[in-house]
């Protein structure tokens, strides 16, 4: 008899508009299909080295330290919180947002005194708020701050909380996972100290890898540490004996998802990182026309919006679950839904790597006109479509 688990894998070809993971490029998933050869062959090296190399064009650094590590974002944020703080430090997390919460969750967990700067969900970081913080608190090892938090669609602006923070000599700790690739990024110029990504965002990988760059203050840190960092796995040290020094085992890489990162950032080279930039900006843009004229808010105020994810507010009288299921399973169209207390109240819809096209957004409106129609919500028909159109033309 065929069991169920014995018959192929079918997974529905969705367009994957939600906060991650996106549309991976074939080019990318065909990489994944190259013969697999050991994590200690020189065939290996150089596509490590070509990995490096492109995220620091990416990042924007000559940080030696960039690779990925063999995690997801969080695990990202693992590394940098486990490689930095040792116990009794003090860390102080700006929350403005579920992933701001999980940051200070994970700075605790590596013993860390942890404070928060906390703001509305929506809001941008309180900067009085850290000012404050800073003022009052003796010594500060790191502020750790969410380029794009993705539970809300808030850019948070990264160069005054680094003067902020450095002005106290404390280290800086960006989260970039989902901002890279789809925001500028200056790591050396704006002086970060660590900044993590995430592969299945804006960088168009599968997910499975973090890439990860620490700066010069950072490393000095990392190598003046009295405690041995709790983390085997995430350890730095251990790790720079891989990625840039004598290729010592640590753990046995993951090569199939490291072809994907070298192919999908190879794609982001060819394109250029200003014109993805530029293409993620129209693409939100134009989503935001659309989402408008359907009489749907956005979460973010104006100047502080993540192009790559817009939190859609949810119109009164319209079921969020109803119109998912019905985007899901009539149109194959992923998107998310709100995180905690936004949970039922936001729609998070991404538009990141290669999901960052127009024809999605298109596919995308069209389907919701259908859907909210159909819960007795008033849509003129075609009216999102004409809107994004329009605003499509002033980039023209
Ligand atoms: C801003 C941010 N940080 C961290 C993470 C965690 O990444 P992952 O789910 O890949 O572990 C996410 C995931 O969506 C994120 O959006």
């Amino acid at each position: 008899m065929t069991e169920p688990y014995m018959m192929d894998m079918r997974p529905s070809p969705r367009i994957l508009l939600g906060p991650g993971p996106s549309t991976v490029h074939p080019r990318v998933l065909r990489a994944m299909t190259l013969p697999v050869v050991g994590h200690l062959d020189p065939d290996f090296f150089q596509v490590m080295d070509d990995v490096s190399e492109m995220l620091r064009r990416i990042y924007g650094t000559s940080n030696p330290m960039t690779f990925p590590i063999s995690a997801t974002g969080t695990g990202g944020m693992e590394a940098a919180c486990a490689n930095i703080l040792e116990r009794g430090d003090t860390m102080v997390v700006c929350r403005n947002g579920y992933f701001g919460a999980r940051l200070a969750d994970i700075a605790e967990r590596c013993g860390a005194e942890t404070h928060i700067v906390d703001s509305p969900w929506g809001q941008p970081v309180d900067m009085d708020g850290l000012a404050a913080l800073l003022d009052r608190l003796p010594r500060v090892k790191a502020v750790g701050v969410i380029h794009g938090e993705t539970s809300t669609g808030v850019l948070n602006d990264l160069t005054s909380v680094i003067d902020l923070a450095h002005r106290h000599g404390a280290l800086v700790i960006v989260d970039a996972v989902t901002s890279l690739g789809g925001h500028e990024m200056r790591m050396d110029e704006w002086d970060i100290d660590v900044c993590y990504s995430g592969a299945q965002k804006c960088l168009g990988a599968p997910p499975g890898l973090a890439p990860i760059s620490f700066g010069p203050r950072a490393m000095e840190v990392v190598n003046t540490r009295e405690s041995k960092v709790q983390s085997f796995y995430f350890s730095l040290k251990e790790l720079e004996t891989y990625w840039s020094g004598t290729r010592a085992y640590h753990h046995t890489a993951p090569i199939s998802m490291t072809y994907s990162l070298r192919e999908a950032l190879s794609m982001a080279m060819e394109e250029g990182m200003d014109e993805r930039i530029q293409r993620h900006a129209r693409v939100a843009a134009v989503l935001r026309a659309g989402l408008h004229a359907l009489g749907i808010g956005v979460l973010a105020d104006p100047g502080h919006r993540l192009n790559p994810l817009t939190a859609a507010v949810i119109p009164d009288g319209v079921d969020d679950a109803t119109v998912r299921r019905s985007l899901l399973e009539e149109h194959n169209i992923e998107i998310g839904g709100g995180l905690g207390d936004l949970r039922a109240k936001v729609w998070r819809i991404g538009l990141m790597g290669e999901s960052a096209r127009e024809t999605n957004v298109f596919a995308l409106l069209s389907a919701l006109e259908i859907a909210l129609s159909r819960q007795g919500y008033e849509v003129a028909q075609g009216s999102s479509l004409a809107a994004a159109q329009q605003e499509l033309a002033q980039f023209s």
